[in-house]
């Protein structure tokens, strides 16, 4: 059998977000500190204490948006910690992550400038597991009113004049779990007290992102989907008018979050057998049924799909490196988490017209990173070099795939070897994406898109190594990059191409 892949150049009516090639950073490890920020008295070339090395590398991703605090942090993190002179703010103890001291010097001001220097978008996430209301709405309005306010005023007092825009806003972080161990209805109740005071202040929008479940919690999205954009019905004898719609609790997102591991073996990222390469692509794979699953939940309440699936903890989970704290998590980054990232990003693309936004988890140091530092030293992993050559799809619109692909098996188990998704930018350029899973067989592919007659170019880039544990590191930092790829051939509008084994391909077809 050849496999093939037919792409539907005439049925793309669906846009792929920008923000499902979203990041997150959590004060956790050497995510916020060291990988980001040195402070200003650092030898480490730096602009307002954030490291320029890192800013200037992440520019090329053209990140969209980045959550923070947390995470875990979030429900822990009192924002007025963050704020004023650094050598006055308190530290506190990091409860989740090692429990070590967190110096405060790294908080809102910090983070907003760093999101302007990456010209992307601010999410942050709010504190429901042990903040109050008025914090939460405090919050907002330090951030962005524009008038004469207590905390517009305190704001710049402490050197901001201007608000800033905050686009995303989520309500908690895993209530479900270190956010509160809440049942789903106490925290449904909790989400529509919460929002109802994250307030729209001078022109800005807020998106609010509510805490969504873990994994298969089907329950969760059921209820918080009916809790969340149900209408609310007050009682009858108080009905006066419609104004009262003006308190009908909205939710513009529910948060997923998966992440590609084996709770019950953790084993280093860089030291694995094809039998876990093969554990780990299958692992990886079910995140799009949990997508399929949790869009009929959400289909159930909300059938124009105005509420965006928001998987924003996703990515690889692995055993610490030797001698690093266990409260860390950092990991290496192989070849193997850059098939995974294709994979991911492949679904999302295929599935934008629910999934409206991703973050992976986390953008420094910390599980599945775009970037590793150590001290003045910092290396771009597999990972990164994926997001950079799929940076072609954010934004543009999907084309529909037909894949017909080989199987590969492993222990009486088969996947498909073929992952792919396609789209077609504002300049009419057609970007298919494929990764080939199998980590020892090329495979032959026919290409045909219909809808368009024939290409006045065709070219790709390819990001593979000789072994399947391959990464970067601070001695060899470009061990694994992307190379030109140019081995197809175009006749009319199909193509035939041979993807090499353990690889990610991007093809860019020119009609014009
Ligand atoms: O990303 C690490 C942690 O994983 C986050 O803090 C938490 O939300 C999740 O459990």
């Amino acid at each position: 059998m050849t496999s093939s892949i037919k792409v539907n150049q005439s049925n793309g009516n669906e846009k792929i977000s920008e923000h499902i090639y979203g990041h997150f950073a959590e004060h956790l490890g050497r995510c916020v500190y060291e990988g980001i920020w040195v402070g200003e008295d650092s030898d480490i070339p730096n602009t307002r204490g954030i490291r320029n090395d890192v800013v200037n590398a992440l520019r090329g991703l053209n990140i969209p948006n980045l959550r923070w605090p947390g995470g875990c942090f979030a429900d822990e993190y009192h924002w007025k910690d963050g704020i004023g002179p650094r050598e006055e703010r308190p530290s506190i103890v990091n409860t989740n992550w090692g429990k070590v001291t967190e110096s405060n010097h790294f908080g809102t001001h910090e983070f907003l400038d760093l999101c302007e220097q990456l010209e992307c978008e601010p999410y942050i996430c709010g504190n429901v597991g042990s903040g109050t209301v008025l914090e939460m709405q405090e919050w907002i309005e330090y951030i962005t009113f524009d008038g004469e306010s207590p905390m517009a005023n305190l704001r710049r007092k402490n050197g901001r004049e201007k608000a800033w825009k905050l686009k995303f806003f989520g309500i908690g972080n895993e209530n479900w779990g270190c956010g509160g161990t809440m049942r789903v209805e106490k925290y449904a109740d909790e989400y529509r007290q919460f929002q109802s005071f994250v307030k729209n202040f001078s022109g800005n929008e807020i998106y609010k992102i509510a805490c969504g479940p873990s994994e298969a919690d089907y329950h969760w999205t059921d209820v918080i989907m009916r809790e969340g954009v149900g209408k609310y019905t007050p009682p009858v004898d108080r009905v006066i008018d419609s104004t009262w719609d003006h308190y009908r609790p909205s939710m513009h997102g529910i948060g997923l979050h998966y992440y590609t591991r084996n709770r019950a073996n953790y084993t280093l990222a860089a030291d694995f057998d094809e039998k876990q390469w093969f554990e780990y692509m299958k692992r990886t794979l079910f995140i799009e049924e949990l997508i399929i699953k949790h869009g009929e939940v959400m289909d159930k309440h909300d059938p124009d799909k105005n509420v965006g699936l928001i998987i924003d903890e996703w990515g690889t989970w692995f055993k610490v490196e030797p001698g690093t704290n266990p409260g860390f998590l950092y990991q290496q980054n192989t070849l193997r988490d850059a098939l995974i990232a294709g994979i991911n990003l492949n679904i999302f693309n295929n599935h934008c017209d629910r999934v409206k936004m991703a973050n992976i988890a986390q953008m420094i140091n910390v599980l599945q990173a775009m970037i590793l530092t150590d001290k003045e030293k910092m290396v771009l992993t597999p990972s990164y070099h994926v997001f950079e050559m799929f940076k072609v799809h954010q934004n543009a619109v999907l084309l529909p795939t037909e894949v017909e692909s080989k199987s590969y098996s492993m222990d009486g188990d088969s996947i498909d070897q073929l992952n792919v998704s396609a789209s077609q930018d504002d300049n009419g350029k057609v970007h298919i994406s494929i990764c080939n899973i199998h980590p020892t067989q090329s495979e032959e592919i026919t290409c045909n898109i219909d809808g368009i007659s024939s290409f006045s170019s065709a070219g790709g880039r390819i990001l593979t190594s000789e072994n399947i544990n391959d990464h970067n590191t601070f001695e060899m930092t470009d061990r694994v990059k992307p190379e030109e790829f140019n081995d197809m051939k175009v006749e009319g509008n199909g193509l035939s191409i041979t993807i090499p084994p353990k690889s990610v391909i991007v093809i860019e077809l020119d009609p014009s």
